[in-house]
């Protein structure tokens, strides 16, 4: 069996970011959202992209057609039965997954791969929730999916080794570096990435140096294209704290316990970029 049907289930950041990247690939793509609007936006951001890349000649006018129309909006799930593999990147909660990977499994064939884009999420705990657990994967792409060249692979303790072949051919397909890593949590990226935006985080905190001097250090100290504290409103202050939360509950090591701060603006509504605070202000 060769992937090349695929459905992507959330269309937010990171899934219409993934439906562009399979569809310019050569895979057709079904794109689905519970959301009517987020769909709706979702494919509007993909054209939106496609027609950047061409006026700036990093693709042709055809290869942008060609990728549009491998794309289909699909406003049902149960599509999923003309699909070989399915990637799931809805939002960050581990019981709504479930759900989803429950819905999934029942109208997939039952050849088909079920992959999450989870940041945080146990690999082996959604799989459970299958009834082909061994054919249950995490494919953890990086924001925005069509510039950043890695993707965590994640085995579940029951993942098959056929499962992960298939899932490292797929990224190898969609021009990206993959690394294999166990489901531990935050998994690799995060676990070493959140740590280092908390501890920027407390240094603020503590007074140690101001926002734009902590961004300063490890841009111009430390070869970083981006500050820590100018990545976490990026990534969304929500975000960090949840996936804080899983490595100190995961790990019971007080090295990871999440910055007082960082718990005070996620309460006060200040997430990042995309509620126009954090520890930045943006237009909105
Ligand atoms: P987002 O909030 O931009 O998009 C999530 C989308 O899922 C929304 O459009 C929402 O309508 C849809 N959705 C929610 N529940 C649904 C359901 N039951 N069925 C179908 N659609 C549903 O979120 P984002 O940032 O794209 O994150 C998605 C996943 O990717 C999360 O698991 C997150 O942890 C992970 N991720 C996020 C990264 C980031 O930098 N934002 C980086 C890597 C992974």
């Amino acid at each position: 069996m060769t992937i090349k049907q695929v459905m992507v289930i959330g269309a937010g950041q990171m899934g219409a970011g993934i439906a562009q990247v399979c569809a310019q690939s050569g895979y057709n793509v079904f794109l689905h959202d519970a959301n009517e609007q987020a769909l709706h936006n979702g494919m509007e951001g993909i054209k939106k992209r496609l027609a950047k890349a061409v006026d700036k000649s990093r693709i042709t006018e055809s290869e942008k057609q060609e990728a549009i129309d491998r794309l289909t909006p699909a406003t049902e799930m149960e599509d999923v039965s003309k699909c070989d593999m399915a990637i799931e990147a809805i939002v960050e909660n581990a019981d709504v997954k479930k759900n989803v990977f429950r819905e999934l499994d029942a109208h997939a064939p039952s050849h088909a791969i079920l992959a999450t884009n989870t940041s945080s999420v146990s690999i082996t705990e959604i799989a459970a929730a299958t009834n082909r657990p061994e054919q249950v994967i995490g494919m953890h792409f990086m924001n925005p999916v069509p510039v950043m060249k890695l993707v965590e692979i994640i085995r579940g303790l029951q993942t098959s080794d056929d499962t992960y072949t298939k899932i490292a051919d797929m990224a190898s397909a969609l021009s990206k570096t993959s690394v294999e890593v166990d489901d531990a949590p935050g998994f690799a990226a995060n676990r070493i990435l959140m740590p280092m935006i908390n501890e920027a985080i407390f240094a603020v905190h503590e007074g140690v140096a101001s926002v734009e001097d902590v961004d300063t250090v490890m841009k111009l100290g430390m070869n970083h294209p981006m500050g820590p504290l100018t990545l976490a409103d990026f990534i969304g202050l929500d975000t960090c704290l949840y996936i804080m939360e899983v490595l100190h509950d995961g790990y019971k090591d007080s090295k990871y316990r999440p910055c007082p701060l960082l718990r005070k603006y996620v309460n006060a509504g200040w997430l990042g970029k995309k509620s126009g605070r954090g520890f930045y202000q943006y237009e909105s």
